[in-house]
């Protein structure tokens, strides 16, 4: 077992609004950058033996600032320049792992700080008993509603079974590699998450718990929160 890691940070942030900190993963919360604050977690996971992090080309030197603010990684830092959309930065990312012809590979989206060592563990656990793709998700609590074009409601839609997906998606990193591959030589760039490019090459994705408090920092008010939470001393 030897384990990559990818962190996508290439993103533009629109949703987030524009700020003169650049884009969300580099916004401040507690103080440093958020994508600082997810280096942390996977710098202190031991079995992190490569750690790729896809940036776009307009944002070196917010990355450096970044990673000077986080926990030093030496020479297990990679940084790679992303593409058009998530799917082409983590293939990006891959490709750079693939010289390390590591076992496993961890992807993880740089807006979600919050990131708990249990869902590594149960990550882990579910490699050990031979899951090749492993999904934390949380059970969705809320009532669905799917809307119309008019903005009313046109139907309720049973949450049961549903689970809304997190980060980091693990899985088996040959299969995935190629998986990946395969999508991109399809036409595919569109898939939002790695699970849904398993499921498309026929791989079972493997659900494991996910955090409530691991939350995808997306709209402005999500980088509020996560700053308050940091700054009141919160877990
Ligand atoms: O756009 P979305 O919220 O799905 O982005 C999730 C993650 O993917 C973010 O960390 C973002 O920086 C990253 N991303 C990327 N390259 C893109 C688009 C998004 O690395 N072209």
């Amino acid at each position: 077992f030897s384990c990559g890691v990818v962190i996508v940070a290439a993103g533009r942030g629109e949703r987030a609004g524009s700020h003169a900190e650049g884009p969300k993963q580099y916004r401040r919360i507690g103080g440093r950058p958020v994508i600082s604050h997810t280096l942390d977690l996977f710098v202190n996971w031991p079995h992190a033996r490569r750690i790729v992090v896809v940036i776009h080309p307009d944002d070196e030197a917010l990355f450096e600032t970044a990673r000077a603010a986080a926990l030093p990684a030496g020479d297990r830092l990679t940084v790679v320049h992303g593409g058009p959309t998530r799917q082409q930065s983590v293939l990006a990312g891959l490709d750079v792992l693939a010289a390390d012809a590591v076992s496993h590979v961890l992807i993880q989206d740089a807006v979600r700080p919050f990131v708990e060592p249990a869902i590594l563990e149960r990550t882990l656990t579910a490699f050990q008993h031979g899951a090749r793709a492993v999904l934390p998700a949380i059970a969705v609590a809320d009532t669905l509603k799917r809307a119309d074009a008019n903005g009313n409601v046109a139907e309720t839609v049973s949450r049961s079974g549903l689970f809304a997906a997190q980060t980091p998606q693990s899985f088996h990193f040959p299969t995935i590699l190629e998986a990946h591959r395969r999508a991109a030589a399809s036409g595919r760039t569109d898939f939002t998450d790695d699970a849904s490019i398993a499921e498309w090459a026929g791989v079972r994705v493997h659900l494991v718990e996910g955090g409530a408090g691991n939350v995808k920092l997306t709209l402005q008010k999500d980088i509020a929160m996560a700053d308050q939470r940091l700054s009141h001393g919160l877990p």
